[in-house]
C-alpha cells in the first residue's frame, strides 16, 4: 500500500487517501465534502476554515499525530492576525496533510449548511443559493492573443471554478473593464446560478478581493400586506423584517374588488401595477436603511403571492381571473431580472423567482406553503389551510396531494363584524366565557392579562378596547355555542332563554355583550345575529372546500390539520374545531404552522433545489376547481349549523360537552345562513 495518508471528514464521515502535501480543501473537493470557499485557496476569504482533531479515535480506526498536518503558515498567522481565527482552526487551503487525520468541517464553513427554523415544526433550509460569490484572477489582455475582457474573465471563472458559459446582460458590459483594470486584474464577481438550467449570469463584479454578503428579499405580497424578510444568501440569517399595507387597497379592498377595477377602468391594472411596484422599492430601500446594508448587494428577490397579485406584479391584466374558467395568464413560475418589473431598489441585476400558481385561485402563496409544510412527503393524510380572504386549501400525503380555494371572505378577519377590526393593539383576541355565569373574560393585542386579572384597566388603559379581531370572534362565537348561548342552527338566545342578561335584543334577535365601555366613553362590544351568520357563511366555506377535498380524495377523516397563515397562527384548535371550521382531528393533532407562505419564500431564496422541488410538486397537485361543482353548496349548506348538521365530530366531542340547546322557538335569524347570500369570490 502506499504512504498516502488517510484523511476522515467529520461530520460526513467521507474519507480517503491522498498524496503527502496536498490541501485539506483539495481532499474535500475530490471527496464532495461540503467546505466552502470565495476565494478558490488562495488565503484570503477564510471560508474553507476547519478543525482538525488529534490523537486516537478508535470509532474511525485512526490515531491522529501532532503533525499529521503542515505547520502552520504565514498565510494563516497574516489571517489570524488581521482577523482572527479561532482556536484549534486552520485554513483548509493552506494546511497540507502530513499523515492520517480527522477533520472537522464546522457548521459555518459548510457552503450548504443548514439553518434551523424557529418555528415549531422546524425544518431546517439548507443553504444552496442561486446566487454566490466568486473572486478570481483574470489573464491581462494581450495584443498576440486578442481576447475580450468578457472572455477572460468567463475563461478564468472556468479553470478557477468549473463555471461554464458566463453570459452578462450589456449594462454590466459598461463597468466590466474600469473594474477588472482597478482590481489589477482581480476582481470578485456575483454570479446568478438558474435552478433551471440556463447559463450562469455574471450579475455585478467589485475590484480585488471583496466577501461582504450577499442579500436577498423573501416577499410575501399580501392583498392587504406586503411582508418581507431581508436573507444574507452566505447563512440564511434574516437581518431585517418589514411589512407595508399594499397601496392596492385603494382600488379596492378585497381581490375581487381590484379584479373589477380593472374590469370597469381601462388602465386600471397598470394603475394597480405601478402602485405595488412602487411600494415595493420604497419596502426595499426601508429594509436596506433598516438593516444598514447597500441595496446594491441585494441580488435576488423571490415573490409568493396570490394569482391576482401575482398578475398584477408582472403587469399582466388580472381580468381572466375574475371570471370562468379562471385562467391564469401563466402557472409556471417566472423567472426574470427585477429591473424588468421596474423592482429598481436593489442591485442593477437583481434576479426575481415568483414560485409557481396551482390554479387561477390557488396562487403560488398556496404552492409556498406546500414547499414549507411538505404535504406531498407527509406519511399521514394531513389538510393545510391559509386562512386569509380566501382560505386556500391543500389535502394529502406523499401520495397525492390535491388543492382548493374557499371564498371565505373577510369575516375571519375582522371585517363585516359589527365591532371587528383588523389585529391591532386594542382588539379582543381572546376569549372566554363561563358556562355557569355567562361572564366573559378576554384578552387584547397588546397586554397578556386577562380582563378579569388585577391590574387589567391600568395595563390597557393607554391601549383602549376597540373592538374585536379575527381571532377573538372566532373564539367569542364558539365559547358562545360551549355556554350554551347559541344553539347549533346559529341562533343567539334570548335572556330569557339562557338566564343571561348579557343578552339584548337587538331587532327581532339578541346579541350578546362582551364588552360595554361606554361609561368610560368607550364601545360597547357585542356578538350579534348579524356576526354569527357572517362567521357561519364564512367558516361553512372552509368547510365545504375541505370536504370536497376529502370526497375527492374518498376519505371521511383526516389525520391532522395545519392551520396556516398569519392569522391561522392564532386560531385556537379547540375554538375551530367547535365552529366546525375544520373536519374533526384530534385536538392534538390541529397544528399552526404560523407565516408558512413567509417561510416557503425563504426556502426558495435560499435552496436553489428547492424551486426545483415545488415547479414539480405544483404540476403533480391534483386542482379542484369549488366554484363550478355542485357538491360544494351541499357542503356549504350542511356546515352551516355548529359544528355541523350531519357529521360527527368524535374527537371534539371527547374534549367538550356542547349543550343541547335550541331558541327557534323565540324567532327571528332563521336557522338557514341568514337572508344574505353567500358571496362568491
Ligand atoms: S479558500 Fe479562501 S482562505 Fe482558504
Amino acid at each position: 500500500m502506499s504512504d498516502d495518508a488517510l484523511v476522515i471528514f467529520t461530520p460526513s464521515g467521507k474519507r480517503g487517501r491522498f498524496a503527502k502535501g496536498t490541501p485539506v480543501l483539495t481532499a474535500a473537493r475530490q471527496l464532495g465534502v461540503d467546505l466552502d470557499s470565495v476565494c478558490g485557496g488562495r488565503g484570503i476569504c477564510s471560508k474553507c476554515q476547519v478543525a482538525p482533531a488529534f490523537g486516537s479515535f478508535p470509532k474511525h480506526g485512526v490515531t491522529v499525530a501532532d503533525d499529521a498536518l503542515s505547520p502552520w503558515n504565514a498565510v494563516e498567522q497574516r489571517y489570524d492576525d488581521k482577523r482572527g481565527l479561532k482556536p484549534g482552526r486552520r485554513l483548509g487551503c493552506q494546511a497540507q496533510i502530513e499523515g492520517d487525520v480527522v477533520i472537522d468541517v464546522p457548521a459555518e464553513s459548510q457552503v450548504h449548511r443548514q439553518v434551523v427554523r424557529k418555528a415549531a415544526s422546524a425544518r431546517s433550509i439548507v443553504m444552496d443559493p442561486a446566487t454566490r460569490l466568486y473572486y478570481v484572477e483574470v489573464q491581462e489582455p494581450d495584443m498576440h492573443d486578442p481576447s475580450g475582457d468578457l472572455q477572460r474573465l468567463s475563461e478564468a471563472l472556468k479553470r478557477q471554478w468549473q463555471i461554464e458559459g458566463l453570459r452578462a446582460a450589456p449594462p454590466l458590459l459598461r463597468r466590466l473593464q474600469p473594474i477588472l483594470r482597478k482590481g489589477k486584474w482581480a476582481v470578485t464577481v456575483a454570479v446568478h446560478h438558474p435552478h433551471d438550467g440556463r447559463a450562469p449570469q455574471l450579475l455585478d463584479l467589485w475590484p480585488g478581493f471583496d466577501d461582504s454578503p450577499l442579500y436577498g428579499l423573501a416577499i410575501d405580497l399580501g392583498s392587504t400586506t406586503i411582508a418581507a424578510h431581508l436573507c444574507d444568501l452566505g447563512n440564511g440569517e434574516v437581518v431585517a423584517s418589514a411589512g407595508i399595507m399594499n397601496p392596492q387597497i385603494r382600488f379596492g379592498e378585497d381581490l375581487m374588488s381590484r379584479v373589477s377595477y380593472a374590469m370597469m377602468n381601462p388602465g386600471g391594472d397598470a394603475e394597480m401595477t405601478d402602485a405595488v411596484r412602487e411600494a415595493l422599492n420604497t419596502l426595499t430601500q426601508e429594509i436596506a436603511a433598516e438593516a444598514k446594508v447597500d441595496p446594491d448587494r441585494i441580488m435576488e428577490s423571490v415573490f409568493v403571492c396570490n394569482p391576482v397579485m401575482h398578475h398584477l406584479l408582472l403587469g399582466i391584466d388580472p381580468v381572466e381571473l375574475g371570471q370562468a374558467p379562471f385562467a391564469l395568464a401563466t402557472s409556471d413560475a417566472v423567472s426574470l431580472p427585477a429591473r424588468e418589473i421596474a423592482l429598481t431598489a436593489m442591485n442593477d441585476s437583481a434576479q426575481v423567482y415568483v414560485l409557481p400558481c396551482i390554479a387561477g385561485h390557488v396562487g403560488a402563496d398556496a404552492a409556498a406553503v406546500a414547499l414549507s409544510e411538505e404535504p406531498h412527503k407527509s406519511e399521514d393524510l394531513v389538510l393545510m389551510v391559509d386562512v386569509g380572504t380566501n382560505a386556500e386549501i391543500l389535502l394529502g400525503d406523499k401520495t397525492k396531494v390535491l388543492a382548493c380555494s374557499s371564498p371565505t371572505g373577510p369575516a375571519f378577519e375582522g371585517a363585516q363584524i359589527s365591532a371587528g377590526q383588523r389585529a391591532a393593539p386594542g382588539a379582543i383576541e381572546r376569549v372566554q366565557i363561563d358556562p355557569a355565569t355567562k361572564t366573559p373574560r378576554f384578552r387584547i393585542i397588546g397586554s397578556d392579562l386577562w380582563s378579569d386579572a388585577d391590574g387589567f384597566d391600568a395595563a390597557v388603559e393607554s391601549l383602549g378596547i376597540s373592538g374585536i379581531c379575527g381571532s377573538g370572534i372566532i373564539e367569542a362565537v364558539a365559547e358562545m355555542r360551549m355556554a350554551g348561548l347559541l344553539d347549533p342552527s346559529g341562533l343567539i338566545g334570548s335572556a330569557e332563554q339562557t338566564g343571561s342578561d348579557r343578552m339584548i335584543p337587538d331587532g327581532r334577535t339578541h346579541s350578546y355583550v362582551l364588552h360595554d365601555g361606554r361609561d368610560q366613553g368607550g364601545p360597547l362590544i357585542t356578538v350579534t345575529q348579524s356576526d354569527i351568520r357572517a362567521i357561519q357563511l364564512a367558516k361553512s366555506a372552509l368547510y365545504a372546500g375541505a370536504r370536497l377535498l376529502m370526497d375527492e380524495l374518498g376519505v371521511d377523516t383526516v389525520d391532522r390539520v395545519v392551520l396556516a397563515g398569519a392569522f391561522g397562527a392564532h386560531i385556537s384548535p379547540k375554538h375551530a374545531m367547535v365552529l366546525g371550521m375544520i373536519p374533526d382531528a384530534p385536538l392534538d393533532r390541529v397544528t399552526s404552522a404560523g407565516n408558512a407562505a413567509g417561510t416557503g419564500a425563504r426556502i426558495a431564496l435560499c435552496n436553489r433545489a428547492s424551486r426545483v422541488e415545488i415547479e414539480q410538486v405544483v404540476s403533480r397537485i391534483h386542482k379542484v376547481e369549488t366554484a363550478i361543482e355542485p357538491r360544494f353548496q351541499e357542503h356549504f349548506i350542511a356546515a352551516n349549523a355548529i359544528p355541523h348538521a350531519t357529521a360527527p365530530f368524535p374527537h371534539l366531542q371527547q374534549a367538550v360537552t356542547l349543550p343541547d340547546v335550541a331558541f327557534g322557538a323565540s324567532g327571528g335569524g332563521g336557522a338557514g345562513g341568514g337572508g344574505r347570500r353567500r358571496r362568491r369570490r
